[in-house]
């Protein structure tokens, strides 16, 4: 009979504390797929007192996760403490110097120092897993790994935070605006006290870079994601965009363009036509587009207890199977170097929101800088009429060079009869 795989938990918080629930519950079955039990042998969090749902009596407690980290007798540290550095990243170091093998759902720790922790893996002949850290229950990294695993990834983008998909979704069933949307998400507990990492974008930007890495097999590229958040999307650009036809959602996009890889989170026009688009609330989706499997769409709950405690499990199965892979599939000594794409370089079409003096010769004046930047507009939308008064004007254009585009939005910006900075949203042509 195999030994059973001896566990070590770092962090009993919400993810934590559904790992442990589900590792209780499911037991039986977790034994027959992993060709062994799955045992809790040591945790560590900050305060012991506190119920963690779960019978912790059998189990070491570690004031010091680092300590735990070296204990001899375990087989697979799960690190689900949270931050790129400090303690995290220490635990994470430690198990792997000492041949353990390691889970984490850490975004923001692998996003940092991820190849770096995974050249430390592969040095001890361990597993680095990390399905819990992109799109929390979505199993997309298994399936980059393993499903597509014989296609050429040309595209990958995806709907990789909760709370910007709420507070998109709400804002465009209700009419209202962001900062009254936001206050609504945090009182319903969807966003946190400080949400900037969410709202600006961060929090995809590490997902992202990590999809990217497995999906394009290159090393994490954190600093090399263009990122744009929300906090600027009005509920006026969401009803032209419904008018336009599109939804308004937070995107990470990565794909191979002639000028190498670009990879960029920021608001898109998403036409309503795309399965993408109808994906609301806090749901999450990731769209992989291989050369031979074409287009394939996940969508599920990217956070929450549950939905993560089943990517971390699934990790700790693999182990257990003996079934493990490279972090990003491939050794890190053999990751492609694909050059980051410079977002001036960006071709695509652009929506732009102006508000504007409503009198004669405005619309000339735009089209001029438009033309002399060679943008070319495609429509142009103007809500009423107030003569001398502040009017909305929107335009889509084709597609252009994103440096051709802020030119001449700086040209735009500086006419007398535009009073507000003009607001743009890559449309994205999904
Ligand atoms: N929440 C989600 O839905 C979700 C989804 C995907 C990925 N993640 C990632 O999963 C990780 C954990 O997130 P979470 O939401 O579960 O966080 P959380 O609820 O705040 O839990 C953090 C846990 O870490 C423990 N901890 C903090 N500092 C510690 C220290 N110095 N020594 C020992 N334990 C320490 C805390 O102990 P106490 O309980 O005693 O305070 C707590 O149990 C993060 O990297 C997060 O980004 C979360």
């Amino acid at each position: 009979m195999t030994a059973p795989l001896k566990i070590a938990i770092a962090g009993l918080g919400t993810v934590g504390g559904g790992t442990l629930r589900l590792l209780q519950r499911n037991a039986l079955l977790l034994e027959r797929r992993g060709g062994r039990r799955l045992i809790v042998v040591a945790v560590s969090a900050r305060d012991r007192r506190r119920d963690r749902g779960a019978d912790l009596r059998a189990v070491r407690w570690y004031e010091d996760p680092v300590a735990m980290a070296s204990d001899p007798d375990i087989d697979v540290v799960v690190e689900l403490i949270g931050g790129a550095d400090g303690v995290a990243r220490e635990v994470v170091e430690t198990a792997l110097a000492h041949g353990r093998h390691v889970v984490s759902a850490n975004k923001a720790l692998l996003a940092h120092h991820g190849t770096w922790l995974a050249r430390l893996a592969e040095a001890h002949a361990v597993s680095l897993a990390f399905e819990a850290a992109v799109a929390g229950g979505i199993p997309i990294l298994k399936a980059l790994r393993e499903g597509l695993a014989a296609n050429e990834v040309t595209r990958l983008y995806g709907i990789l935070n909760g709370t910007c998909n709420y507070i998109l979704t709400e804002m465009r069933e209700s009419g209202r605006e962001f900062a009254e949307v936001l206050a609504e998400a945090q009182r319903l507990g969807y966003a946190e006290s400080d949400p900037s990492f969410d709202i600006d974008g961060v929090d995809a930007a590490h997902k992202l870079a990590l999809l990217a890495a497995v999906g394009f097999g290159i090393p994490v590229n954190f600093p090399g994601v263009h990122v744009e958040g929300i906090r600027h999307v009005s509920a006026l650009d969401i009803e032209f965009a419904s008018e336009l036809g599109y939804h308004i959602k937070l995107l990470g996009l990565a794909r191979r363009t002639e000028n190498g890889l670009e990879q960029r989170v920021h608001p898109c026009m998403v036409p309503r036509s795309t399965p993408i688009a109808h994906v609301e609330g806090v749901f999450n989706a990731v769209v992989v587009e291989g050369d031979f499997a074409g287009r394939v769409m996940l969508e599920g709950r990217g956070a929450g207890a549950e939905p993560t405690a089943s990517a971390v499990v699934a990790d700790l199965l693999d182990i257990a199977a003996e079934r493990w892979s490279p972090s990003f599939t491939i050794p890190v000594a053999s990751l492609d170097t694909l050059a980051a794409a410079p977002m001036e370089r960006h071709r695509g079409a652009y929506y732009v929101r102006l508000m504007v003096v409503d009198r004669p010769g405005v619309i000339a004046d735009i089209a001029a800088a438009l033309r002399d930047e060679q943008v070319s507009m495609e429509q142009m939308l103007q809500r009423g009429r107030a003569p001398g008064e502040a009017v909305p004007i929107v335009l889509t254009t084709h597609e252009t060079e994103e440096a051709a585009m802020r030119r001449a939005l700086l040209r735009i910006g500086a006419l007398d009869s535009v009073l507000e900075p003009p607001r743009m949203i890559r449309v994205e042509d999904l």
